[in-house]
């Protein structure tokens, strides 16, 4: 069978860990394919770095444009990143006919109703892989894998950068500015590192899971957003006292009320599997009705294991190509006439447990007064401890609380904040169980 051809745009990280993958496992790859992957054409700016990665019977162009538009070309790889020019490249190769792998989940999370709708209408398929956490292949069993299911809810730690450097604090007392620094070095942080650490690029990649999962469009603006960035060590310790770990968590959660879409630090029990994936692994775990908890484990970074991503997409779709457009795997799992928007749920209307931290004066009648102003909102405590004294007079006093309506807990901490005897704004952090629901 002749082979099948492909366009590389960049060659950065992704890109030249593509071309690595498929040169070194060629044969491998055409025994499962059934024929060859070539590299026909990669678009860079550094065309003595092609010559180093590639073939040489690959041809190498710094104009993009003429890969999207090249006749022999079938399979676009966009590797890229951003959306400003991957967006018009894009649009710009499935109006060619290409059909497209990439890795861009921030492309995807704010433009990937209009990419869907073009390929749909021009009969090519869009992949994406690589997009979420790496090298695991969680789209494939959310698309394919979980077809059987109504999905309950998805948690992930999804961002590398944030988990090494979580990691590296919380074991070694490392400096956050130091291990991010690291973390670029080694090619997992995306070209501004604050999409990392302010929790965008795992807010972009729940919102594509969210909308496999419930077979709604993509809808990156409903996505609340916290990174690590204001998290304070003393927090991560206490946390740890208590038996529990901190981890940047996407969730989203389908309710009776609409559908949760979150990302935040997390305190999660430390007897969880997620709160045991250090460095730069991800996990995803997914809750679904029949099969019930499930959890993907794998390197959510880096040029290999997202290589492995999108040479799987390209082998997928290669097999693909041929079939009838009716009997391909939808983009967004459910068929494009069953793809409808639900009611996204705010802060507000969410419900979680809280850890929170109070600094308050060391004196007779304190606790109780925080205690009431939390009954008062109908918020239930687990456990309230005074972790000592660090000044002359103030205690710091850490709560969990039982499970709420955040718009309840907003409420308390105001009232608590507007006491004499409270000092500083009061700490509030999430908290996640993760008990597998039944049924
Ligand atoms: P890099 O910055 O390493 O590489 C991107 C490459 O794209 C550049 O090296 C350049 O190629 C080319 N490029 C980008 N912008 C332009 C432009 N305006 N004009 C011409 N060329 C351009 O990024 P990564 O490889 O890390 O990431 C690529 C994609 O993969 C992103 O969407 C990212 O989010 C995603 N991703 C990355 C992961 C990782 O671990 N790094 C993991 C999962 C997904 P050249 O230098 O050849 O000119
Ligand atoms: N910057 C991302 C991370 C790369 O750290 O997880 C993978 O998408």
């Amino acid at each position: 069978m002749k082979p099948v051809n492909i366009g590389i745009l960049g060659l950065g990280t992704v890109g030249s860990g593509a071309v690595g993958v498929l040169r070194k496992n060629a044969a491998e790859i055409s025994r499962r394919l059934g024929r060859d992957v070539n590299v026909f054409i990669v678009s860079t700016r550094d065309a003595e770095k092609a010559r180093a990665v590639c073939d040489t019977h690959t041809l190498v162009t710094n104009d993009p444009f003429s890969v999207v538009k090249h006749p022999e070309v079938d399979i676009v790889v966009e590797l890229f990143g951003g959306t400003e020019i991957a967006r018009e490249l894009v649009l710009e190769a499935i109006n060619n006919g290409k059909h497209i792998v990439t890795a861009n989940k921030k492309l995807l999370a704010e433009y990937g109703n209009e990419i869907f709708s073009l390929a749909e209408q021009k009969n090519v398929m869009v992949q994406f892989e690589a997009a979420v956490a790496g090298g695991i292949p969680i789209i494939k069993a959310l698309r394919e894998g979980l077809t059987a299911n109504n999905i309950k809810s998805i948690a992930g730690i999804i961002n590398g950068t944030s988990n090494f450097i979580l990691t590296e604090m919380r074991e070694k007392g490392s400096a956050f500015a130091d291990v991010l620094k690291q973390a670029q070095e080694l090619g997992y942080a995306e070209a501004d590192p604050t999409f990392d650490i302010e929790g965008h690029d795992a807010g972009h990649k729940i919102t594509i899971m969210s909308a496999l999962a419930f077979g709604t469009p993509v809808n990156f603006k409903a996505c609340y957003l916290e990174g690590i960035s204001k998290l304070d060590s003393r927090d991560i310790k206490y946390a740890e006292e208590l038996g529990y770990r901190v981890k940047l968590l996407g969730i989203t959660r389908k309710t009776d009320k609409g559908i949760e879409l979150r990302v935040h630090p997390t305190l999660i029990p430390e007897c969880r599997l997620l709160a045991n994936v250090n460095g730069v692994m991800n996990a995803v775990r997914v809750d679904a009705d029949m099969v019930g908890e499930t959890l993907y484990y794998g390197a959510g970074a880096g040029a290999l294991p997202t290589a492995s991503a999108v040479v799987a997409d390209i082998v997928d779709i290669s097999r693909l190509i041929t079939a009838d457009t009716g009997n391909r795997v939808p983009h967004l799992a459910f068929q494009p006439s069953q793809v409808k928007a639900q009611n996204m749920l705010s802060m507000d209307e969410i419900t979680s447990s809280y850890y929170l931290r109070v600094q308050a004066k060391d004196e007779p009648g304190v606790l109780g007064q925080i205690a009431n102003l939390l009954a008062e909102e109908n918020v239930s405590i687990e456990a309230l401890i005074q972790k000592g004294v660090i000044k002359q007079t103030i205690a710091e006093i850490v709560i969990l609380t039982h499970s709420t309506v955040e718009k309840n807990i907003k409420k308390a901490i105001a009232a608590i904040e507007c006491l004499d005897c409270v000092y500083e704004p009061v700490v509030m952090i999430r908290m996640e169980s993760l008990h597998a629901s039944n049924g």
